[in-house]
């Protein structure tokens, strides 16, 4: 049996990950460590915590301490970390955070594997590891940078990180690395483009497009909607860290992603046709609108939900233009591919969404209406 540390799991992928492997694997055991920032939820996960298969520590990556105290306790053989500061408007206004947990808080778990796993030093001196371990680090495509019209991400394009948010993710792979070179510690990376489906908090584009149009509120398009991303299937995506996680090849850096580039005005504009399609075969979905004028049949109307509620407002500093992801390595030597075909992924996505306010009400109780008002007043 293979004891995981997931840690940031009360987040958006790290809990689909959780729910992935949990279903994929009977004879595992996961913890979860998470700090539970406002992007960490435990109803999230609340029906996988069993305390035989699944178990929840509140903390923090950069407590050292504690991931000491979790090692002797738990005997972990896989550590997979998603924890992590991860949207890039925040990091444009607080960029130290970013730099102390994605940076620090993944060279703090990686000391802790060291004095773990490390049972003494061969010949040459490098250290001796305990057998079938590995540390997996979740990066992301924006370690690359931005792309023009042309051309996509391989795992031998150059790291040139734009914001604070990927410079500190780049920071964090680059430290992975220089473990694995210096220590031989046994580790795997995956680069992944962006994620939609269930749970994804929103403060990022998809959700926040949903919620919004639920409310009757303006569609806000940085710019002028034409900077492009890669967009993938979160459940994809964690399939694609279970096979690299299983794979017994270390050090190697894995693109992950769904050859589905789409401009961000197409995004909008897709899930806007798509909520209102899914309220026109299925009226009872018009229930979670917040605007209920009904016409004289006493229908909700659902004719407001079109492209007028798009709103183009201010441009993000130094906004990537493009994103693309070759993910040619990973299919030829790991079979991965994206199952699931965008049209699916945004209608699963919606019907989750809307058959799930509780939850979205539940992650924006907090210090959402704040930020919310903060952070789009000023564009
Ligand atoms: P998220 O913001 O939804 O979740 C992050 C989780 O980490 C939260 O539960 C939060 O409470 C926890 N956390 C934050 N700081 C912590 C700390 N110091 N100690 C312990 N827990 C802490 O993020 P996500 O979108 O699920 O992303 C997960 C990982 O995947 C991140 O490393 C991100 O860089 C990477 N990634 C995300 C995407 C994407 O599209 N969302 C794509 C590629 C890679
Ligand atoms: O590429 C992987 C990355 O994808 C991950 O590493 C990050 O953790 C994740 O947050 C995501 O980063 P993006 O910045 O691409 O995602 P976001 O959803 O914030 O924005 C997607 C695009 O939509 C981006 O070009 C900015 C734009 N946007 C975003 C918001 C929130 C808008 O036009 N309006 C918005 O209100």
């Amino acid at each position: 049996m293979k004891t995981y540390l997931v840690t940031g799991a009360a987040g958006f992928i790290g809990a689909n990950y959780v729910k992935y492997i949990l279903a994929k694997h009977e004879d595992i055991r996961v913890i979860v460590l998470d700090a539970l920032t406002y992007a960490g939820n435990l109803g999230t996960i609340k029906n996988d915590l069993d305390n035989e298969r699944c178990f929840f520590v509140r903390g923090d990556i950069c407590d050292r301490d504690l991931i000491d105290h979790l090692f002797t306790e738990y005997k972990f053989d896989y550590i997979i970390n998603f924890a992590a500061e991860s949207h890039v408007d925040r990091s444009i206004e607080n960029p130290q955070l970013f730099l102390t947990t994605n940076i620090l808080g993944t060279q703090n778990l990686l000391d802790a594997a060291r004095r773990a796993w490390v049972v003494g030093k061969d010949e040459f001196g490098y250290p001796k590891w305990t057998k079938g371990i590995r540390f997996h680090q979740v990066s992301t495509d924006e370690v690359y940078g931005s792309l023009g019209a042309e051309g996509y991400f391989t795992e031998t394009t150059p790291l040139s990180p734009r914001s604070p948010y990927s410079a500190s993710k780049a920071s964090a792979d680059m430290i992975v690395m220089a473990y694995m070179d210096t220590y031989k510690l046994p580790v795997t990376i995956s680069r992944c483009s962006n994620n939609y489906g269930p749970y994804h908090f929103p403060e990022k584009l998809i959700p926040l497009i949903i919620k919004n149009i639920l409310e009757g509120k303006k569609l806000p398009v940085y710019g002028d909607g034409a900077n492009i991303r890669d967009w993938l299937y979160v459940e994809d995506h964690c399939k694609a860290i279970d096979m690299i996680v299983n794979s017994n090849k270390d050090g190697e850096v894995y693109n992950v992603g769904g050859h589905n580039e789409k401009t961000n005005l197409e995004i909008v504009k897709i899930t806007i046709a798509t909520v209102r399609r899914l309220m026109e075969e299925n009226p009872e979905y018009r229930k979670v609108l917040k605007k209920r004028e009904k016409n004289e049949e006493g229908e909700i109307m659902i004719d407001w939900i079109n492209d007028d509620l798009i709103s183009f407002v201010k441009d993000r500093l130094g906004h990537d233009f493009r994103y693309a992801i070759d993910p040619t390595k990973i299919t030829e030597t790991l079979g991965w591919t994206p199952e699931t075909p965008f049209e699916e992924g945004i209608v699963k996505t919606i019907e989750w969404y809307l058959n799930n306010q509780d939850w979205v009400a539940e992650v924006t109780t907090g210090d959402y209406q704040n930020y919310y008002e903060q952070m789009y007043k000023k564009r």
